[in-house]
C-alpha cells in the first residue's frame, strides 16, 4: 500500500485523484482547510462522485496545509499532490488577485515541507496560466508547448497574480530537484470541466444556464463570447496525472490538454443544441473573458504515452444529463 498525500485533496481535481488512488489500494492523506470561494468540499457533507468514507484507508486533515505541513513531518510518503490554492473562477482571479497570491506563501510553505519530508515523488500543479500571456492574444495566438517557459531565458508576463504564483512554484520545483534532489513534475492543466465542477467556473455555468433557459430565443455567456479554451474532461486530467507521474524527475512541466480550442460561443451553442433548442448566443460585455485563446500542444503528453480521449461533447452531454437528473 502507498502512503501518498494529497494537499487541496476536497477539490475539484483532488476529489477525482483522490478516489483513484484509494481505488488502486493506496493510503490517502488529504489535507484541505476547505477554503472560501474554492471548489473545496467537506467529505463530511458527502462528495457528489462518491462517498471516500467508505475507505478506511482515507484521512482527511481539515486543516490549512501550511499548519499541517509545521506540524506533520512523516519521512515515508511515496507520493504528495500538492493541489490546495486559491483558485476560484475568472471573476476571483481578476478581482481579488491579492487573495490568490496567498498561493505563493501556501507554496512556498509546501517545498520547505517537502525538504524535510523527502517524498519519494511530488506532483505540484502549475497552470496553464503560467504560460505568457502575450501567446494568448487575439493577434497571434498559438498552441502552447511547454517549453515556452524557461527559467533560462526571458520570462513572459503569465495571467494576473494566479500564474505568477504557479510560475514561481515551477521554479521552486526546478530549484528543489538541483539543490536537494527532489523529484517532481509540474502539471499545467487547461480548462478541466465535469459535472461536480464549482458554479463559479465556466462550464458547470453555461450548462446550468443552458438547461434553466431552455427554449429561448437567446442565450448569453461572458466576454465576447469568441475568447477560446482547451477544456479537458477531469477524468482525462487525472489519467494523465496517473500515466505520466512518474515520467518526468527533475520538476520539469506538462500539459493537460487536448489541442482543440473551443470558443464560449461555440460551447453555448452545442449545450444548447444537446438540449434541443437552437437559441442566438451573445457576449456580455460586463464580465470578464481572460485572454483570447489558451489552448496546450499536445505532442510532449503523447510523447509521455497519454492522449486526451473524451470528446468535449461527450462531457457536455454527461453534465446535461447529471444536472437534469439531480434537478
Ligand atoms: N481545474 C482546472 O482546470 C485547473 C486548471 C489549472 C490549474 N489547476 C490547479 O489544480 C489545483 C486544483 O484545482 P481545482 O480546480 O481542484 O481547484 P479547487 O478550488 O476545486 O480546489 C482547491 C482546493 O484547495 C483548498 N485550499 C486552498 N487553500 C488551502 C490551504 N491553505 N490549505 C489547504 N487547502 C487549501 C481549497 O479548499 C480547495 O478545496 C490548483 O492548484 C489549481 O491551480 C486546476
Amino acid at each position: 500500500m502507498r502512503k501518498v498525500l494529497v494537499t487541496g485533496g476536497a477539490g475539484f481535481v483532488g476529489r477525482h485523484l483522490v478516489r483513484r488512488l484509494l481505488e488502486a489500494g493506496d493510503e490517502v492523506h488529504a489535507v484541505d482547510c476547505l477554503a472560501p470561494y474554492t471548489g473545496g468540499i467537506d467529505p463530511a457533507a458527502g462528495w457528489p462522485i462518491f462517498d471516500p468514507r467508505e475507505f478506511r484507508s482515507f484521512i482527511f486533515y481539515k486543516e490549512d496545509c501550511r499548519t499541517w505541513f509545521a506540524r506533520v513531518q512523516d519521512t515515508d510518503f511515496d507520493y504528495a499532490f500538492h493541489l490546495a490554492a486559491m483558485v476560484g473562477g475568472r471573476l476571483m482571479i481578476e478581482n481579488n488577485p491579492l487573495a490568490v497570491a496567498d498561493d505563493l506563501s501556501i507554496d512556498s510553505a509546501y517545498w520547505g515541507w517537502a525538504k524535510q519530508a523527502q517524498p519519494r515523488k511530488t506532483a505540484c500543479f502549475s497552470s496553464s496560466a503560467a504560460y505568457p500571456v502575450k501567446l494568448q492574444r487575439a493577434d497571434g495566438y498559438t498552441l502552447l508547448e511547454e517549453d515556452m517557459i524557461s527559467f533560462g531565458d526571458e520570462i513572459g508576463m503569465p495571467d494576473m497574480s494566479y500564474g505568477w504564483a504557479k510560475l514561481t512554484c515551477e521554479y521552486l520545483a526546478q530549484l528543489a530537484y538541483t539543490k536537494h534532489g527532489l523529484k517532481s513534475i509540474c502539471y499545467r492543466p487547461f480548462s478541466g470541466y465535469g459535472e461536480d465542477q464549482d458554479d463559479a467556473y465556466p462550464f458547470p455555468g453555461i450548462c446550468k444556464r443552458v438547461l434553466a433557459e431552455r427554449g429561448a430565443k437567446a442565450l448569453s455567456v461572458w466576454g465576447s463570447g469568441r475568447q477560446m479554451r482547451d477544456f479537458i474532461h477531469i477524468d482525462d486530467c487525472v489519467e494523465g496525472i496517473l500515466t505520466t507521474v512518474d515520467k518526468i524527475d527533475d520538476g520539469g512541466a506538462l500539459n493537460l490538454s487536448t489541442g482543440v480550442l473551443t470558443s464560449f460561443n461555440e460551447f453555448a451553442s452545442l449545450a444548447a443544441e444537446l438540449a434541443g433548442y437552437r437559441p442566438e448566443v451573445k457576449g456580455t460585455s460586463d464580465k470578464p473573458e481572460g485572454v483570447f485563446a489558451r489552448g496546450g500542444d499536445t505532442a510532449k503528453q503523447r510523447r509521455l504515452g497519454f492522449q486526451a480521449k473524451t470528446p468535449f461533447r461527450e462531457g457536455i452531454q454527461r453534465a446535461l444529463e447529471s444536472y437534469l437528473r439531480s434537478g
